[in-house]
């Protein structure tokens, strides 16, 4: 339907004369235009305002008219933003289109599951078709600009944002980064029911100290090009139209007022040509920051970085003439950073079709998106424990089931954050969908046992205890509800809130010999080492959107098998942050042999023949779960890892190849992981790259070889100058089910092409 639907409307397209135009014709007309512009017209391209919500004031209109405005944020009442696009295009002097943006970062009116989940599917395709969908939803209410996607790497759970993002690993979220670009540009910009992308934080955010939002960043500038930019060049090279800049402060110059990140890099050796806007007030921040002196200063210094657009703060509007009229910036300058706006608005075919008529695009909510909800939730779900196959449950075993906790049946909670347009009507929760599962087979007894997921009333627990006591199978919905993530939501621990431990130890306690399966929605990584005690099995939904409850139900009861794997390292303890899985080798590396426990330190000095290892004494160096972890129904044999030839030279490529076997009793999906280790580099390297993955479905008893291409270029690194090189050496290259994988293979790269037959 979504593919029809598209064609229908290129054809309609086709039929209205309405084409992409080409480059040639988009820099005549951008240049054509910059010409006939006034000063004012061109500061008011460069202002952003927030919408009034459904209405439009006298000044609004007034400024549009005026040519004063380049974009609203925040307006989806389609009749307004049709309105305001008619002055804009009719009323205002050079009929300038506005764009209107909008967070759209994991759906529209149908949620998909926190862009974090969407990165535990491992599967850029899926990401890229809801994206699409969002785009369609979006477009029905006139927004043709998306914030998104949030492509900060982070490594600290702590920070609330980490649920907006892929996950610790530059590699999977530069693929998702790609997948989500498309999703919401396609393939031409101007075709209808595409929106601008916008990829955010530039750049560091997710580096903020102690994972407090808005805090500051110290980032190497190696480990910027190495982990933080990568996600953002893939989206420049994949044609993302627009970057949003950090509010945080990047060693020292704040991101929004730094010229080495917008115009050294992202201009000078990106050449990116869309336009960049600040975020919310980031501009006016650079006072409160103390880099700038005043709101004038703080104009003139996102001008010269190279903030082309500012969100709702007026200083620009205020600023820009003087700063122009005092020499402080370059006439020449503005004209170039008004024009990255204008070539936006033209490739998005605003001048041609400014309206957006909703009749034109699919209902939203229908059919077709739910099951693509459905369909993501449950890829994205993650198996972290399945003590002796508690799960699949048996549904005709099942005479009586409880189901217990504050996140079972709760139609705004399980969406998570940044949903300002998802439709909680919609919202299929876990309980509806177990019951309707169910049926009559089976009484479901459900208590909420906790007003929220922060409550420390036990007043519900006698109630949860005797449900857990007469069931067959107990069911915890537990978790963070999606305020306890999402932007300044940070936490400094990150255990199950309120008084969640204590309400699993009084069930668990309560069921005895029954399975008792907790079912966890979170915007980040949980430290769950209480709760993995306590259940028999654990399913990680992190917050799985509007079709979670279907996806989880089907799950539980084994229509299908879990195959999501962790996007990021889970914990065991706070204390361990920051930990990833593509950390240095370090000097002293940690191993099960020389690693001692606090409780087994016997004597002083006892660590200078062992001991002396970079770890925790009492946590240890391994994580609860590592990323890409995550168990199935099936379970899989991996065997024969091969390359294709153990040396290859620079510019040539290899393969790496293993098989894998599906040697459980269900058919499942399995995400199959290339890691790569450069032994010797001239800068120290992780011990652990991703490198590739592939999400395959194998039948019971099926086996296949999963192949996986290695260039050269793919083993690059950041060298000593900054620049991106490959070194001759040895490699190591895994593959398998987890970054803990163990089938190894090596080869080696050289600097000239290697005799034949090598
Ligand atoms: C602030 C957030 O940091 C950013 O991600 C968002 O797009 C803007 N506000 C607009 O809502």
């Amino acid at each position: 339907m979504d593919t029809l639907f598209c064609g229908f409307l290129v054809w309609l397209a086709a039929l209205c004369g309405i084409s992409a135009a080409t480059p040639s014709d988009v820099e005549a007309r951008v240049a054509d235009l910059i010409e006939k512009m006034t000063l004012a017209e061109k500061i008011g391209q460069m202002t952003q305002i927030n919408g009034a919500g459904g209405t439009l004031p006298d000044d609004m209109r007034a400024r549009v008219r005026n040519g004063g405005l380049g974009s609203v944020l925040n307006e989806v009442d389609v009749e307004i933003v049709n309105e305001i696009q008619r002055i804009a295009v009719e009323e205002s002097r050079l009929g300038i289109p506005l764009l209107f943006g909008r967070d759209v970062i994991h759906g529209f009116r149908t949620v998909l599951p926190i862009p974090l989940g969407q990165a535990a599917s491992f599967n850029p395709e899926l990401v890229r078709r809801g994206a699409r969908m969002a785009a369609l939803e979006a477009s029905a209410s006139g927004v043709n600009w998306t914030f998104a996607p949030m492509i900060d790497m982070s490594r600290d759970p702590r920070w609330g944002r980490v649920a907006e993002t892929f996950g610790e690993d530059p590699f999977l979220t530069s693929r998702m980064a790609v997948a989500m670009v498309r999703g919401f540009q396609g393939e031409d910009l101007s075709a209808p029911g595409n929106i601008a992308a916008c990829a955010k934080h530039f750049a560091g955010y997710g580096a903020v100290e102690a994972g407090r939002d808005y805090a500051t960043t110290n980032i190497a500038e190696h480990d910027l090009r190495e982990v933080h930019f990568p996600p953002f060049r893939a989206a420049v090279d994949a044609g993302v139209a627009t970057l949003m800049t950090s509010f945080s402060d990047l060693n020292g110059v704040p991101a929004t007022g730094n010229r080495f990140l917008m115009t050294d890099v992202l201009r000078g050796e990106w050449n990116f040509d869309g336009f960049v806007v600040s975020d919310w007030a980031s501009i006016e921040q650079l006072v409160i920051h103390g880099v700038a002196e005043d709101a004038r200063d703080a104009a003139r210094q996102a001008v010269d970085a190279g903030v082309n657009m500012e969100m709702a703060t007026p200083l620009y509007r205020d600023h820009l003439a003087g700063l122009i009229e005092q020499g402080a910036v370059d006439p020449a300058q503005l004209d170039a950073m008004v024009a990255d706006i204008l070539r936006v608005k033209f490739r998005l075919g605003l001048f041609e079709r400014p309206y957006r008529n909703p009749s034109d695009f699919p209902a939203t909510a229908n059919d077709e998106h739910l099951e693509l909800a459905r369909e993501a939730a449950l890829q994205s779900l993650v198996l972290l424990q399945n003590r002796d196959r508690a799960l699949p449950l048996n549904r005709t075993e099942l005479r009586r089931v409880a189901v217990i906790g504050p996140l079972a049946d709760d139609e705004y909670e399980q969406l998570g954050t940044w949903i300002f347009d998802g439709d909680t009507s919609i919202t299929r929760t876990p309980l509806s969908a177990l019951r309707r599962q169910l049926g009559d087979s089976a009484e479901v007894e459900y208590v909420r046992a906790m007003k929220n997921s922060r409550s420390r009333s036990t007043e519900g627990f006698a109630a949860a205890r005797d449900a857990a006591a007469s069931a067959d199978a107990v069911l915890l919905f537990l978790g963070e509800e999606s305020m306890l993530s999402g932007e300044a939501h940070c936490r400094a621990e990150i255990g199950l809130p309120g008084n969640q431990h204590d309400l699993v130890r009084t069930v668990a306690g309560a069921a005895k010999d029954k399975p008792v399966i907790a079912v966890i929605q979170a915007g980040r990584p949980l430290t769950l080492a209480p709760v993995l005690d306590q259940v028999d099995a654990l399913l990680f939904a992190w917050h799985p959107g509007t079709m979670g409850g279907p996806a989880i139900a089907d799950v539980l009861f084994g229509a299908e098998s879990p195959s999501g794997k962790l996007p990021m390292t889970f914990p065991k303890m706070v204390g361990q942050i920051p930990i990833f899985f593509g950390h240095k080798h370090t000097g002293k590396p940690p191993s099960a042999e020389n690693f001692i426990h606090i409780d087994d330190l016997e004597e002083r000095m006892v660590q200078y023949s062992t001991g002396l290892v970079a770890s925790h004494l009492d946590a240890g160096f391994e994580p609860q779960f590592p990323f890409g972890y995550g168990l199935s129904y099936a379970s899989f044999r991996y065997g024969d890892i091969a390359v294709s030839r153990t040396s290859m030279a620079l510019g040539e490529s290899l393969t790496v190849s293993a098989t894998v076997e599906n040697t459980g009793d269900v058919a499942a999906d399995e995400i199959v992981q290339l890691y790569t280790r450069d032994l010797v580099g001239q800068m120290t390297r992780p011990v652990r790259e991703l490198k590739g993955f592939r999400r395959v479905r194998l039948k019971p008893g099926q086996k296949t070889r999963v192949t996986f291409d290695l260039h050269s270029d793919d083993l690059a690194f950041v060298g000593r100058t900054m620049e991106r090189i490959t070194e001759p050496g040895v490699f190591h290259a895994w593959i398998g089910g987890s970054s803990d994988a163990d089938l190894r293979v090596e080869f080696r790269v050289t600097a000239a092409k290697p005799e034949e037959g090598s």
